[in-house]
């Protein structure tokens, strides 16, 4: 009988950035893995297909306004969650911000925001899960070190632009912060390994959502320029990372995979379009 390599039955996962997004599209993988779910996000509501993931599952969701930059609201959200769900075993950082000026125009505004919400806010909450995932594991095995990564994983969401410059947008402050949070995968991989703990990141190529529609809405040729440079003529859709990440949550299949990034791009970084190289 083959075996079951992705379900998640029992498990909880905290989510940030799931009122909408690649945040829910996540959210929504795990819950096909029967995953429970704690959303951190800023927005006032999340969309209603969060919270509709309860029924169709017969899984907890739960929905906790959070702005991630702060470390007491952090702190008071990962306390209710351990409080009303039990346990953490999954956390997903998938929370993020971009802003398109050049280098030589970046403002002080958008380098302290977009490396508030991507890199501070994104540490803030592995941290606290971290440090309830390894108090688990102490109460259990006390300081006899890990050796099956069986407690939980962190996963962090970077991006295809610390592999590749693109000539349809100005970002590097966004880049910038992504490579920041890569930074974090390896240290914290060998720091939390003991305590059974796996740390890896997810690297989206172009994707479809509410964050690349408004920056679709201020440029309108980007999309056109995404497509010409995957390998497919498209950019992604969200659904099709699903796999990545059900891959990354669940130790059954990735349970020998950690200090990584993985790089899901439809192919955009593996050449140069001739495409590009005609654009004027
Ligand atoms: N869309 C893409 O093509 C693409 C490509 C590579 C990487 N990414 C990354 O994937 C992640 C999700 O992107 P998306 O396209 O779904 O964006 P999105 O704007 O649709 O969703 C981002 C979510 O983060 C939340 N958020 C922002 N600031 C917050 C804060 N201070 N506290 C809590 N929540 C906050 C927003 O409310 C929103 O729900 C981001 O980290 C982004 O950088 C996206």
């Amino acid at each position: 009988m083959a075996t079951n390599f992705f379900t998640l039955n029992g498990k909880t996962a905290v989510i940030t950035g799931a009122a909408r997004g690649l945040g829910l599209t996540f959210a929504t993988a795990l819950a096909s893995a029967n995953c429970n779910l704690a959303v951190l996000d800023i927005l006032h509501e999340p969309s209603p297909s969060l919270l509709a993931l309860r029924d169709h599952h017969g899984i907890k969701v739960e929905y906790y306004r959070t702005d991630i930059t702060s470390r007491s609201e952090v702190t008071a959200a990962i306390e209710k969650i351990e409080a009303e769900f039990g346990r953490i075993d999954i956390n997903i950082n998938a929370a993020g911000v971009v802003s398109d000026e050049s280098f030589l125009k970046t403002t002080d505004e958008n380098i302290e925001r977009t490396f508030a919400v991507n890199f501070t806010g994104s540490f803030l909450v592995a941290q606290a899960c971290a440090n309830s995932m390894a108090a688990r594991y102490k109460s259990i095995h006390g300081s006899e070190p890990a050796s099956q990564p069986t407690t939980g994983t962190i996963i962090f969401i970077a991006s295809i632009a610390t592999y590749i410059a693109s000539s349809a947008q100005q970002i590097s402050c966004y880049t910038a912060s992504k490579a920041a949070v890569k930074g974090l995968v390896k240290p914290m991989a060998m720091e939390l390994a003991p305590y059974g703990i796996r740390v890896n990141s997810l690297s989206p190529g172009y994707m479809m959502t509410d964050m690349m529609r408004g920056l679709q809405k201020k440029q309108p040729q980007l999309v056109d320029q995404f497509e010409k440079e995957t390998l497919f003529g498209r950019i992604g859709m969200p659904a099709e990372l699903k796999g990545a990440i059900l891959y990354l949550c669940c130790d059954s299949a990735s349970g020998w995979y950690t200090g990584q990034d993985l790089l899901v791009d439809g192919g955009a970084s593996t050449w140069k379009h001739p495409a590009i190289l005609a654009s004027d």
